[in-house]
């Protein structure tokens, strides 16, 4: 054991003097990889060529791609723009491909990667296939003492499942074009394929309508995507083979659509933009043929505006009491022998259909709108998991995983990475497999803003991209974080600011330069998890500073996540090296203390952390005596019991977060022999 460790601390101690070849550090891991030794030097003379039939988007991505690669190796390339007057056999880089894709489900994105050290070939039969090993290639860039160099190897790739997806919600916070753009790159560099484009909520209504400018006017407050921003935005998706899905909520989740157009409500009054989040009542009024002749018409302009195949209805937490609440509901309910307001939701929700039929959509949902009586060919997106998820397949309808994936929730990368869409003991038949179409990671954005989301999206949703593109007995949940380490920081050079606004957001919080005491502190917490920061939905509304140290701590932290894996491995082996580095981790946090409380003296936003500085402290000596024990010293007698109360004590949170590493201390605690 020992030596295993060991062998391990010099490969990555070698890794960062002699440089890095990244052959297995692609995420998604493509389906096999057959490496054949040879190492293909990247010169200035590097050269790009596409045969075959390509779409436009080829020449665009390539030329990207090129981009890219000069910005890392930082050779002056020749080429600019690629086009068709680049032809040539000899390229550098050949891309063959046989024709344009289509913006469809069931795309083919397969592609065959060839790198030896007469060229390096990417052959797909779309242009989906060249953006997907283009994206491999480029992670593929490795280094040694002599350069830059791809390592020769034949990859064939295709991926899991047809729909690997993200849901961004614009309206919880605003989300302007920039973020929308960066975060389609993100998308694109780990073979994500879906965009979900939340943009009707209670708190807003986020894109223009023609037909009702109200919506806008009265449910955005100024922050909308124009219809020319949304075509921007799906030009932008499509030229990386993302589909935009959009999603107009309904009947519930429907505030925004309510004030502005108060005749769709279920009680009559005025109606303001919800400020806290959660679920609330109000309701579209769904006996009223209002209601439908003006979902007709924005549905029939905006299944124009979007060209995807797919329109999802929402669906989802409609709680019914308003239409309890209504007589006019109550009476038509009687009537019509409606029983309860589920049951009402299905005759909503069969009415919807035909409309997004007749306008050539196919319907999509959330769990709730698998009803009695729906057909077949909706898609049904299940938030809830568990029994609903396999109900809906066990019922014959297409489903899409999303419980698990809830990124938002600031859980770790590994809990989502394991999570997976088609569980190899899920007691379904092969049909029923069949049905699944993939998942989605969902990026609700209550306590999330445009300084934030990117640390709340990257690296983790790279964990389920590669659950949703790659082989399911790829599970090594080390591994996967070894690697989601390096695509990090492949994220960030594509825009992401998962990383460099943590500093900004220290120094506003620190109020100065001087960030180190925080730092420290901020490597070994996280914001609180699951619905526990938002106590009793209550907490935080639409207008709350999002620049405080919940929102500068991100999930996963890496100094923690490290730390307590040299902490296992510790105990086990008693490795001396591992000890050292633990042992200066535990002095850092020890002395940190003291620097910390300065730091608050001139930052009393701060003040809410000293709790967890001097928690941290706390445990920190608790460790330091504990190795000392371990390693012989005499160990006094009520010491167990003492260090058990201090550990306790260092779990309750501050600021909305708390320390990563107690759990570690257990352990080293537990290691000392009573
Ligand atoms: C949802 O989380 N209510 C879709």
């Amino acid at each position: 054991m020992k030596r295993i460790i060991f062998i391990a601390f010099v490969i990555s101690l070698s890794q960062e003097v002699f440089g890095q070849d990244n052959t297995y550090n692609i995420m998604p891991l493509p389906q096999s990889i057959k490496p054949n030794g040879q190492k293909v030097r990247v010169t200035a003379l590097f050269t790009v060529a596409v045969i075959g039939n390509p779409g436009q988007r080829v020449y665009a991505e390539a030329s990207r791609a090129l981009r890219r690669l000069d910005q890392r190796v930082g050779f002056f390339f020749k080429q600019g723009f690629i086009t068709a007057k680049d032809y040539s056999l000899k390229a550098s880089l050949l891309i063959d491909v046989k024709r344009p894709a289509e913006l469809k489900l069931n795309e083919d994105e397969s592609y065959q990667l060839t790198i030896t050290d007469r060229q390096i070939k990417i052959s797909a039969l779309t242009d989906f296939g060249v953006i997907r090993g283009l994206e491999t290639l480029l992670q593929m860039l490795s280094v040694d003492a002599s350069g830059y160099y791809f390592p020769g190897a034949e990859i064939q790739d295709f991926p899991r499942f047809p729909w690997r997806g993200l849901l961004l919600d614009v309206c919880l916070h605003w989300m302007p074009m920039d973020v929308v753009k960066r975060t389609l790159d993100g998308m694109a560099a780990v073979k994500m394929n879906v965009f979900h484009f939340h943009f009707s909520e209670d708190q807003a209504f986020r894109v223009e309508s023609k037909v009702f400018p109200k919506l806008t006017e009265l449910g955005a407050e100024g922050d909308y995507y124009t219809q020319e921003d949304v075509k921007e935005m799906i030009a932008y998706a499509s030229q990386r083979g993302i589909r935009v899905v959009p999603e107009i909520d309904v009947p519930g989740h429907a505030t925004a659509m309510i004030k502005a157009y108060p005749e769709l409500a279920s009680i009559p009054r005025e109606y303001e933009l919800q400020r806290y989040y959660g679920v609330f009542d109000p309701s579209l009024d769904v006996t009223k043929e209002y209601t439908y002749e003006f979902l007709d018409k924005l549905f029939g302009e905006m299944a124009q505006l979007f060209p995807d195949e797919y329109f999802h209805i929402g669906g989802d937490e409609n709680t019914g009491k308003n239409w309890e609440n209504s007589p006019s509901i109550r009476e038509y309910m009687r009537k019509n022998n409606i029983k309860n307001a589920h049951d009402l939701q299905t005759e909503f929700n069969k009415r919807l259909l035909p409309m997004l039929t007749k306008y050539g959509k196919k319907v999509m949902g959330w769990d709730e709108i698998l009803q009695p009586g729906v057909p077949k060919d909706i898609i049904i997106q299940s938030w809830q998991g568990g029994n609903p998820y396999y109900e809906s397949l066990k019922k014959g309808y297409t489903s899409l995983l999303s419980s698990g994936y809830y990124i938002d929730l600031i859980q770790p990368a590994d809990y989502h990475y394991l999570v997976d869409p088609a569980p190899e003991d899920a007691t379904i038949t092969d049909e029923q497999r069949k049905l699944i179409l993939g998942g989605e990671a969902t990026m609700w954005t209550e306590h999330t803003t445009t300084e934030t989301v990117d640390s709340r999206i990257w690296p983790r949703t790279a964990a389920i991209a590669e659950r949703l593109w790659s082989s399911q007995n790829v599970r090594d949940v080390e591994d996967m974080y070894r690697r989601l380490d390096i695509i990090s920081l492949r994220l960030e050079e594509l825009g992401s600011t998962h990383i460099k606004n943590k500093s900004m957001l220290m120094r506003r919080l620190a109020n100065g330069y001087n960030t180190e005491a925080l730092e420290v502190l901020v490597d070994v917490i996280e914001p609180l998890k699951i619905y526990q920061r938002n106590q009793g939905d209550t907490m935080y509304t639409v207008f709350s500073p999002y620049t405080k140290l919940a929102d500068v701590a991100t999930p996963d932290q890496r100094v923690a996540r490290e730390f307590r894996k040299h902490v296992s491995q510790y105990v086990k082996s008693k490795d001396k090296t591992l000890e050292k580095n633990i042992l200066d981790h535990l002095l850092l946090w020890k002395g940190n203390h003291s620097e910390f409380l300065k730091l608050i003296q001139q930052s009393p936003t701060l003040q809410e952390a000293e709790i967890l500085s001097e928690n941290l402290a706390r445990i920190a000596q608790v460790g330091i005596d504990a190795i000392g024990f371990i390693n012989g010293k005499q160990i006094p007698q009520s010491w167990h019991k003492e260090s058990q109360l201090i550990l306790q004590e260092a779990k309750q949170q501050g600021g909305r977060c708390d320390l990563q590493v107690t759990t570690a201390i257990d352990e080293l605690v537990n290691a000392v022999k009573n």
